[in-house]
């Protein structure tokens, strides 16, 4: 942008009642921060000291340029999940697929316009494990004049789930990587940064909101966590679901939800006892015999003038292994559909895919303490190799060798992906490959756990995109049988989904988007072991269907 401009817009925005200010500025200095709050004082890495991070505002149709300063030891990049970065590809974030990391002493601006998008979304590194504490919410407010397609709360709070390590994440994470076993799970879970009163934490310290009788509340639900699935209630009072990653539901009520790591959820809650103080809590679901970190996080929902003394109402625990539960949440979900908001779920399909998603075995002679092996994981039986160079880039300037573009439309080989006992070959291959979409193709992607070591609830997410949720069910998918059933008019809306531990999840969506587009599990681990892939969207030959040229501040590798 000129500087004349950009001063010009500067003047106009102190006076936003004249002119509507569409660019928002941001600074992000990622920094060391003391963790005294938690269950340890090691200090932890911070977008500007805090955790959870700040909270990025902005208006659907605004532009934000976000300068993220790295002041930490580690190389660092940020990702705005869900936001679609129409043509924009190159402040999308993923470390090496879209962008080089911003290195130690470095900065760079993300540069990005919301279109078409409002609601609750996120933001969190996306390099190593640093998402870990380096997240925050990202609250897109309607266009001015336009209302909410619900009853206006009086208040809206984001309230960010997490979880926290005593450790250092980095090391927990190296040290599995070595041995090749699964790395330890966390010590606690967090609501906006605070686990609550639990055992095994010194810290007692727990969020509170505040509430007055008879009001109603947005809350702005995120599940930063990296490797966990969690539920989430506050006794006494139902929920109404109203937002799910930043698309509009038809509103149904619940007492509890479900929201798998970077799934976000809108939820309407009403005052309507009289007084007292109420357990909001969060914890794990985990249907399949893996571990997991089973410490509750709990705030308190607090009417005024009840005393801090009296006694909390608690909520019925909700057990690690409620699948009805989450099912019954799960299968609750559909788009608001109106006039307004349309679901435009494509009806023909360009290019079907099937792609599995699971755990494997690989020989690993150095690691000893895996006897020799490692858990790796995969789609289609293939675990992601990161390239060096990122991935954007090399297709950007015909960077030859980086990646190919071979990836597998179907398993390359077919077996009882969900049977009690999967081949005995368990181990996967290695490679970058690419899935290649012309521009405004559309795709029906069916997502198939498989039952390799344990099946597993994958929460996949694509980059770039929303997707529409049309199918689900139990155990293989069944090409002839199972499409009769997908619901082609209000299916949800969002950008990451839990493929049911021995199931699968079929979506839809239309590659309006050129560019190189990330699809991984959001669970951490997964990622880390291999299970994801990539998108390469051709440019189409309008004039608003090609890439932007990449900024001059873009790192390098
Ligand atoms: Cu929220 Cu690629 O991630």
């Amino acid at each position: 942008m000129e500087s004349w401009i950009r001063v010009l817009m500067f003047v106009a925005c102190l006076f936003p009642v004249l002119v509507e200010c569409r660019v928002r500025h941001y600074k992000f200095n990622v920094v060391m921060a003391n963790s005294s709050r938690l269950c340890s004082t090691k200090p932890i890495v911070t977008v500007n000291g805090q955790f959870p991070g700040p909270t990025l505002t902005a208006r659907e149709g605004d532009t934000v340029l976000v300068k993220v300063v790295n002041h930490v030891k580690y190389n660092v990049s940020v990702h705005w999940h869900g936001i679609r970065q129409l043509r924009t590809g190159w402040a999308d974030g993923p470390a090496y697929i879209t962008q080089c990391p911003i290195q130690p002493g470095q900065n760079y601006v993300y540069n990005f316009t919301i279109t078409e998008q409002r609601g609750t979304l996120w933001w969190h590194a996306h390099i190593l494990w640093l998402r870990a504490t380096v997240h925050g919410a990202i609250v897109i407010l309607p266009k001015r004049g336009i209302p909410y397609p619900f009853p206006k709360p009086d208040k809206e709070v984001v309230v960010v789930l997490a979880e926290y390590w005593k450790a250092d994440t980095e090391l927990v994470i190296n040290q599995a990587q070595k041995s090749g076993l699964a790395p330890n799970v966390s010590d606690a879970h967090t609501i906006n940064g605070r686990p609550g009163p639990v055992s095994n934490c010194s810290a007692q310290d727990a969020f509170k909101l505040s509430v007055e009788a008879g009001k109603t509340y947005m809350l702005r639900i995120i599940n930063a966590a990296l490797n966990e699935e969690l539920f989430f209630k506050i006794a006494g009072h139902k929920l109404t679901v109203v937002e799910v990653d930043a698309t509009y539901v038809k509103p149904f009520k619940t007492d509890t939800i479900v929201i798998a790591p970077g799934q976000t959820t809108n939820v309407l809650v009403t005052a309507d006892k009289s007084s007292g103080k109420y357990l909001m809590a969060a914890s794990p679901f985990m249907d399949s015999p893996i571990a997991v970190d089973n410490v509750t996080a709990t705030a308190t929902l607090h009417y005024s003038g009840t005393l801090s003394s009296s006694p909390t109402i608690l909520a019925t625990p909700t057990p690690q292994n409620a699948t009805p539960i989450a099912d019954n949440f799960t299968n609750s979900l559909r788009s608001l559909n109106s006039k307004k908001y349309p679901a435009k779920v494509p009806l023909k399909v360009d290019h079907s895919l099937m792609i599995t998603v699971g755990l494997g075995i690989n020989p690993c002679p150095s690691c000893k303490a895996g006897n020799g092996s490692r858990v790796v994981a995969s789609m289609n039986n293939i675990t992601f190799i990161m390239p060096t160079t990122a991935l954007l880039q090399a297709h950007y300037f015909k960077i030859k060798g980086v990646f190919t573009t071979d990836f597998p439309s179907n398993p390359p080989f077919a077996f009882n992906y969900t049977g009690t006992t999967p081949p005995a070959n368990l181990g996967t291959t290695t490679g970058t490959k690419l899935y290649r979409l012309p521009y405004n193709s559309t795709v029906q992607l069916v997502l198939q756990d498989t039952n390799i070591i344990a099946p597993e609830n994958h929460p996949i997410h694509l980059h770039g995109f929303n997707f529409f949720a049309v199918g689900r069910g139990l155990g293989n998918f069944n090409p002839k049988k199972d499409p009769k059933n997908f619901n082609l008019v209000d299916p949800v809306e969002r950008n990451t989904i839990g493929v049911p531990s021995g199931g699968w999840t079929a979506i839809r969506f239309r590659a309006d988007n050129p560019g190189v587009w990330f699809m991984h599990c959001h669970l951490e681990v997964h990622t880390t072991w291999g299970l994801k892939m990539a998108f390469l969207v051709d440019n189409g030959k309008g004039p608003n269907e090609t890439i932007l040229p990449p900024p001059r501040d873009l790192p390098k590798c």
